[in-house]
């Protein structure tokens, strides 16, 4: 059954207005009461993606909601700017920023979202830190003798999950919609069991469909024998090994054509990579080389020499800023700090933006090795 989106979030918001402070259990009973069935983990996964920003969590399992609770609750008084080179850092929810921010400033989008919706909580991010594994996250097999870094696990995620995956995105859009301006391209890394979903809310949210990038890269997902019975059948993987990384790719609705958004808004295109070579939708990679993960040791690293292929493209006229509002070790950032552009980070999590703060300047400095364009 498909609810109107931002049903769940406000049942929940008017219990604990209510109630104070509550478990998990007794969140999901009220809001089953209200709106007739709604999986537990729908009601895991809103709480989850809103604290801190609306909820405050009092104990294990049981939360209340933030005072003032609402548009950006405690946004304010958490929020702290950085400056490196080119690029400003902010701690901060992004979708507190996001509301709160000036319409029309953005003229691109580039970033790396959460997936799992729990990979980056806290209880998720203590057991990564403490090399746990387990919970969302998957280490895959080690070969060569090299021990796999730890990824999300997106099969874990069932139906209730997958309805606020969509709400998430939708929200996002609509923000998004806001910050942009006119022609801008937002270009959201994504993975092959989530695209759609991604492609779907977000275009409801009024951005067009343009396409995607792919990532042409070895990931460590998918080709894996059925679990527990792979002597049984030695011959079948359960899904291809997936090769690439797509990117969806959409854009802020055209202020008239192209040419007049290129001269009002300086957006509507992409930039070229030379006179005689557009700039592509397949980008030959690599996972992410061992030295940038040294210098940035964040789960979901994404490489220098890709980001700053698709950063570069993402003004046609390199003009203008670049935000990533999921910032995470700064990556982004470093990779528009490289060629020249403006960028805006907003990470939520303190952790990751002391990375920041230190990595971003060490990998826009490096020296990458750009692949050959296809
Ligand atoms: C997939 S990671 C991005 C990693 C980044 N591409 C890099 O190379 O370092 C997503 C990041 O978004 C952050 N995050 C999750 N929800 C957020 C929110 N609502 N506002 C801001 N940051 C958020 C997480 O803490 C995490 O660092």
């Amino acid at each position: 059954m498909r609810r109107a989106p931002g049903s769940v979030r406000d049942s929940i918001v008017g219990y604990l207005a209510a109630a104070e402070c509550a478990s998990l259990g007794e969140i999901h009973q009220a809001v089953a009461l209200k709106l007739g069935g709604v999986a537990p983990s729908s009601i895991r996964s809103y709480i989850n993606l809103n604290t801190p920003a609306l909820f405050e969590r009092t104990a294990r399992g049981h939360y209340r909601l933030r005072d003032g609770h609402g548009e950006g609750a405690g946004i304010e008084a958490q929020q702290q700017t950085y400056y490196l080179g080119k690029s400003t850092l902010i701690h901060a929810d992004c979708f507190g920023w996001l509301r709160d921010c000036a319409p029309r400033s953005v003229q691109a989008v580039v970033t790396d979202p959460p997936y799992g919706l729990l990979e980056y909580t806290e209880d998720e991010q203590e057991k990564l830190r403490r090399g746990m594994g387990g919970g969302v996250w998957r280490v895959p097999p080690s070969f060569d003798g090299h021990r796999r870094s730890p990824l999300p696990r997106f099969t874990v995620l069932d139906e209730g999950a997958h309805a606020a995956l969509h709400d998430f995105f939708l929200e996002f859009g609509r923000l998004v919609l806001r910050a942009t301006v006119p022609g801008a391209n937002v270009i959201v890394a994504s993975n092959p069991l989530l695209a759609h979903l991604v492609a779907g809310a977000m275009t409801q949210a009024g951005l067009e469909l343009r396409g995607n990038i792919v990532r042409l890269v070895m990931t460590m997902r998918g080709g894996d024998r059925p679990k527990n019975a792979h002597l049984e059948f030695p011959d079948v993987s359960v899904m291809p090994r997936s090769m690439f990384e797509p990117w969806v790719v959409l854009r802020h609705p055209l202020d008239g054509r192209v040419q007049d958004n290129l001269r009002k808004w300086k957006t509507g295109g992409f930039r070229r990579i030379s006179a005689d070579k557009p700039f592509g939708d397949v980008i030959k990679s690599n996972p992410t080389p061992v030295g940038e993960k040294r210098i940035a040791p964040h789960p979901s690293l994404k490489p220098q020499a890709f980001l700053r292929r698709l950063v570069y493209a993402s003004l046609p006229m390199g003009d203008g800023i670049v935000l990533d509002p999921f910032a995470g070790s700064g990556s982004t950032l470093a990779a528009a700090n490289a060629v020249g552009y403006e960028s805006i980070g907003v990470e939520r999590d303190l952790t990751y933006v002391t990375m920041a703060r230190s990595v971003v300047p060490k990998l826009a400095a490096l020296s990458v090795q750009q692949i050959d364009p296809i």
